[in-house]
């Protein structure tokens, strides 16, 4: 770039506000102002809705008939060519809108003046930013909906295949793998949720409310609002043009998602390590180390967990922005876009990853079943059979229990395999406690309370994920 500050100077005034400037901006200022190098990535959702407003101009007869059809025409073959050869980048147009006006001007001359009329580039670059947070949320939720189909297939396969489960990453108790892989199914279905509900928030027509102050001309809100899809205009002109909630929910739901992601591949990394050795990652998912011959990296599972701190921070950063802006419009708002673009690129990559990477893996049922089989992980089913069977208070088998796990601990064998001899001697209540059904198969086919790991619970689970799945559109 020339950054003699006068090298802008010369060029041409700005046709869209040059006409009390005497001089054109300098180079820095040209620089620092102009959106196009990014927002024109909102180039279908600004014609869509300035065909709209083009429409609704007509219909009113705020402008011709004729001159709306002129600049709907128009529009539509800008369209064309955008999609053929892209969108032009040059910074003396500043943003997409301006970008898009002039473009028009030259297809169909004097009548693309009269295109921004009852309107203002306020109004026009909320209504076309909500456009395309509407669409990356439905891309989102589309791509979830089928990663959840995904675990949820895995989920019935794996129904029985036991690992162990844990707290504070110490033994706890079995549990099934489909289970454990279904509770990523549930989180993936709340960050579902939370997309809708923003979509369902913002899906209210800004157009209309101009500058800030709403216009004299007769506008008829309600036609803008249908033609482009939202559910009604926005209630107050000065909120319509400063409001970016819709673009903090959308950013708050990626964040949530991505930390879901997160933690999934933070599971995979750790299972994939040769001390758990828990799951295979296929060829396609791993990559080598250029001096170690023998290494297979999980990179792509690190690489999900390393996008979502940058998702959180582009989260945090647009609030930063905002915390500070009174009423009404200010151009720091331009700077809403990136972060929102970064944060869909980087969650979009992230869920299609995970979701390849969930339906390729395998998963070494022998590994994961012999690590439940150490930690005495049915230890609280010996408790629970001292309640049941010789009708302890829970505390006391819990206590009981505690004892044998130190005796089969000192005698280096699981509790399953202490000697009935030993379990009477430590306490007669736990004569007979050799009988309890301390299998792994055992522990997790008696955990069937709603919810719970038991095999036919996670079929059950499984098959009302799929169903969902197909039941939405
Ligand atoms: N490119 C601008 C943005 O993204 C459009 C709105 C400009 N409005 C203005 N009053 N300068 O925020």
């Amino acid at each position: 770039m020339d950054d003699s500050p006068e090298s802008a100077a010369t060029s041409p005034m700005n046709r869209a506000w040059g006409g009390r400037f005497s001089g054109g901006p300098a180079a820095v200022m040209q620089a620092i102002n102009a959106s196009i190098p990014f927002d024109k990535r909102l180039w279908r959702h600004d014609i869509a809705g300035s065909i709209a407003h083009a429409r609704m101009l007509g219909a009113t007869g705020i402008i011709a008939m004729s001159d709306a059809e002129a600049i709907i025409e128009g529009l539509s073959a800008l369209a064309e060519e955008f999609e053929a050869h892209g969108v032009p980048e040059d910074p003396a147009l500043e943003d997409i809108h301006m970008t898009v006006e002039a473009k028009l001007a030259e297809r169909i001359g004097d009548a693309a003046g009269r295109l921004h009329t009852a309107r203002s580039r306020n109004d026009q670059v909320a209504t076309s930013f909500r456009l395309w947070v509407r669409d990356a949320i439905d891309g989102h939720v589309a791509a979830l909906d089928s990663f959840i189909a995904t675990l949820a297939r895995r989920a019935e396969d794996e129904a029985a295949t036991i690992l162990p489960g844990f707290t504070h990453l110490q033994v706890a108790q079995p549990v099934t793998l489909g289970h454990h892989l279904l509770a990523y199914a549930e989180m993936l279905g709340r960050d579902i949720d939370r997309f809708l509900d923003a979509r369902s928030r913002m899906n209210l027509c800004p157009l209309g409310a101009a500058a800030l102050a709403g216009t004299g001309f007769p506008i008829d809100r309600e036609m803008t609002a249908r033609l482009l899809g939202f559910d009604a205009p926005t209630a107050n002109s000065l909120d319509s043009v400063s409001d970016r909630d819709f673009a903090l929910d959308y950013l708050c739901a990626a964040a949530q998602c991505a930390l879901h992601l997160s933690r999934l591949a933070e599971e995979i990394i750790l299972w994939a390590s040769q001390p758990f050795g828990f799951v295979l990652l296929p060829d396609q998912w791993s990559t080598g180390s250029s001096i170690m011959p023998q290494k297979r990296n999980p990179d792509a599972a690190e690489l999900v967990r390393g996008h979502a701190g940058r998702i959180l921070g582009l989260m945090t950063g647009l609030m930063a922005t905002m915390k500070g802006l009174p009423l009404a419009y200010a151009k720091d708002m331009q700077d809403d876009k990136e972060p929102l673009f970064e944060a869909h690129d980087l969650l979009a990559l992230s869920i299609a990853a995970m979701a390849g990477m969930m339906a390729d893996i395998g998963f070494d049922r022998t590994r994961m079943r012999a690590a439940a089989a150490t930690g005495h992980a049915t230890a609280t089913d010996l408790a629970d059979w001292l309640v049941r069977e010789k009708g302890l208070p829970f505390r006391e088998a819990h206590h009981l229990v505690g004892r044998a796990v130190r005796a089969a601990e000192e005698r280096g064998v699981g509790l399953q395999d202490l000697p009935e001899a030993v379990l009477a001697g430590l306490d007669p209540r736990l004569s007979g406690a050799g009988r309890a059904p301390l299998s792994l198969e055992a522990s997790v086919a008696s955990r069937t309370s709603p919810g719970g790991t038991a095999p036919v619970r996670v079929r059950e689970a499984a098959a009302r994920l799929l169903a969902r799945g197909e039941a939405s559109p």
